[in-house]
């Protein structure tokens, strides 16, 4: 079924790196290289519409009039820990945004977010906050984060991830219908320890080599 606020990153280069990430052989250093690379290219789509302005600029040759940025100002929001590994890509291709950092994890037991940390740049509401997280699993998570920004004011906000699960896509749906949601892949299902199937294992644990 189509999902309204949910955006499939179909790009060539996208999906073959996303495979390359899926192989439980994959280096943690290729793992980590590839999150980066597929960070940047999900941070392309996701600012696809940001607003332009025309502004004079004088080339070495003539007087133009040429477009350049003008809509809110960026802040990237990585979940920690696992969203940070989005975040280098991304402030490849936006040098100048602001990162806030939440850290949350997840109850092994009831599978919902606890926040240690959360840190952002004081003017965050009047940014567009792109929330990362490459694991759209219970969307808790990604529900809880949201729920943290909107909470600072925070109106405008987009999520960025690897891969999503149908039960993570129809809980954002459920308490953040306005968050529009950029992923590489939508997966069959959870499986009964929260892991998306197929998937590609603990991202956090792959990125870091913590297992
Ligand atoms: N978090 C992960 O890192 N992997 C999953 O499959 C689900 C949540």
């Amino acid at each position: 079924m189509k999902q309204p606020n949910l955006t499939i990153v179909s790009h060539p280069l996208v999906q073959h790196k996303l495979t390359l990430m899926r192989d439980k052989n994959l280096s943690t250093k290729g793992f980590r290289e590839l999150l980066r690379e597929i960070g940047l290219l999900l941070c392309y789509e996701v600012t696809r519409d940001l607003e332009l302005s025309l502004t004079q600029i004088e080339t070495p040759v003539a007087p133009m009039i040429a477009p350049i940025l003008t809509g809110k100002k960026l802040v990237f929001a990585p979940i920690l820990r696992a969203g940070m590994g989005l975040l280098d890509g991304m402030l490849e291709l936006v040098p100048s945004a602001r990162v806030a950092h939440i850290g949350l994890y997840r109850d092994p037991d009831t599978l919902q977010a606890i926040e240690y940390y959360f840190k952002a740049p004081s003017d965050v509401a009047e940014r567009l906050v792109i929330v990362t997280d490459p694991m759209l699993a219970t969307g808790h998570s990604a529900v809880a984060a949201i729920d943290r920004l909107k909470q600072r004011g925070v109106s405008d906000i987009r999520f960025v991830c690897l891969l999503g699960a149908p039960e993570g896509v129809a809980h954002m749906q459920k308490f953040h219908q306005d968050v529009r949601i950029w992923s590489a892949a939508l997966d069959e299902k959870l499986d009964d320890h929260g892991y998306i199937v197929p998937g590609l294992g603990d991202a956090g644990d792959r990125m870091f080599g913590t297992k």
